[in-house]
C-alpha cells in the first residue's frame, strides 16, 4: 500500500497533521519523530521509505531553537540542511515526492511589501541560513519538491508565544512586548489543512510557496489580542527591538505574499485573529498552570509598568 511519511510528528505542525489525518482515507500515514526515524540517518530513512512504499514525505522535522542555533550551528545545519538533502535524495531514489517547511527568516526583513517567493533572500541568523540552504539542497536533490515558507507558528502543543502569553498573563500584571517587528501569526492547524489540500490535489506543482494566516501585526499586537480574547487583565507595554536584544537577529518585516498558494491550490486562508480566537478558547484554562519552558520566548520581557 502506498503511504505518506510525516517526520517530526511530535512537533507543533506534526501534531496538527496527526489531528487532521486520522480520517483522511485512502491514505496510509507513518508519523515519526527522532526516536523512530532520525532524518539525519540517510540509510535508515532510505530503508524506511523503501520498505513502506512511501510516496510522499512531509518533513516537519527541524532544528527550531533560533537563538541557541547561534551557539550550535553545526547541529542546526545538520538537521536543517544536510538531513533535508537526505530526504530529497531518498525521495528521488524511491520515486517519492516531498513537502518541506521553511521560514520567513530566509529574508532580511528590510522590505516594506509582502515578500513573494522569488524575492531575494538574505538570512540574518544561523537558523535562517540553515533553512535557506536546506531549501536549496532539497530543490537540487528532488525535482518533485514543494517548499512552504511559513512564520510565527503556534498551536495547542509545544512551546509557543500564545501559550507563553496565556501563562504569563495569569501570573503577571504587565509585560513588555516588541512592537517594531511585523509579520503574521500562523496557526499550525491551518497550515496542516493547506498541506493536506496539496496532497489531495491532482496537481502537485513543485516549487516554493508562502503560507501564513491573513493579516499583519506586531508581536505587541499579537500579545494584546491574546489577552483580549482570553480575558486576562494583563497590560502590554510596547518595546523596541533595541530594548530587548536577542542572540539571533530577527527580520523587522517578514509579511509573506500568499497569492501563489491561494491561487494554485484554491486555499482559503483564515485571518490571524480568527484562528487565534479558536486556539485561545481551547487553551485558556489549560496552560496557565504550566511551568516556564527553558529559555522561553524572546520577544517579550516580564516587567512592571511605571
Ligand atoms: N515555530 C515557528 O515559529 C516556525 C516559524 C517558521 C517556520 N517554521 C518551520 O516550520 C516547521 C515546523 O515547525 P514546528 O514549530 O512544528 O517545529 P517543532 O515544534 O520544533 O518540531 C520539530 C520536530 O522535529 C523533531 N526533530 C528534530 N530533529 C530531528 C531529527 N533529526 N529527526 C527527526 N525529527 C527531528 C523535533 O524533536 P525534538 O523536539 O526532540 O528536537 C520536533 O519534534 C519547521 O521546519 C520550522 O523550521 C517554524
Amino acid at each position: 500500500m502506498e503511504s505518506i511519511l510525516i517526520t517530526g510528528a511530535n512537533g507543533q505542525l506534526g501534531n496538527a497533521l496527526q489531528n487532521i489525518c486520522r480520517n483522511d482515507n485512502p491514505y496510509f500515514f507513518h508519523f515519526t519523530d527522532i526516536q523512530e526515524l532520525d532524518i539525519c540517518d540517510k540509510g535508515e530513512l532510505n530503508d524506511f521509505v523503501k520498505a513502506r512504499n512511501v510516496r510522499l514525505i512531509v518533513n516537519c522535522a527541524a532544528y527550531t531553537a533560533v537563538d541557541r542555533a547561534e551557539d550550535e550551528p553545526d547541529l542546526c545545519f545538520k538537521i536543517n540542511r544536510d538531513a533535508v538533502r537526505n530526504i530529497g535524495e531518498v525521495a528521488a531514489e524511491n520515486g517519492a515526492k516531498v513537502i518541506h517547511i521553511s521560514t520567513d527568516y530566509v529574508f532580511d526583513g528590510q522590505g516594506n511589501h509582502p515578500y513573494r517567493e522569488d524575492d531575494s533572500t538574505a538570512p540574518q541568523s544561523v537558523y535562517g541560513h540553515s533553512k535557506l540552504e536546506g531549501e536549496n539542497a532539497l530543490l537540487s536533490a528532488c525535482k518533485d519538491s514543494i517548499i512552504i515558507r511559513t512564520a510565527w507558528l503556534y498551536s495547542e502543543t509545544g512551546n509557543n508565544f500564545v501559550k507563553t502569553m496565556l501563562r504569563l498573563g495569569a501570573e503577571r500584571d504587565s509585560i513588555g512586548v516588541v512592537n517594531d517587528q511585523q509579520g503574521t501569526p500562523t496557526y499550525a492547524g491551518d497550515l496542516a489543512k493547506a498541506i493536506q489540500t496539496i496532497w489531495q490535489s491532482v496537481n502537485f506543482i513543485p516549487g516554493i510557496y508562502h503560507y501564513t494566516n491573513e493579516g499583519v501585526c506586531t508581536w505587541y499586537d499579537f500579545a494584546v489580542k491574546i489577552f483580549e480574547l482570553s480575558g486576562l487583565p494583563c497590560l502590554v507595554k510596547p518595546l523596541q527591538t533595541a530594548e530587548y536584544p536577542t542572540k539571533a537577529k530577527r527580520p523587522a518585516y517578514s509579511v509573506l505574499d500568499k497569492t501563489k498558494i491561494r491561487e494554485t491550490y484554491s486555499i482559503h486562508i483564515p485571518e490571524w485573529e480568527e484562528s487565534l480566537d479558536f486556539v485561545v478558547q481551547s487553551l485558556k484554562f489549560k496552560v496557565q498552570s504550566l511551568p516556564s519552558p527553558p529559555g522561553g520566548s524572546l520577544r517579550f520581557k516580564v516587567q512592571s509598568l511605571p
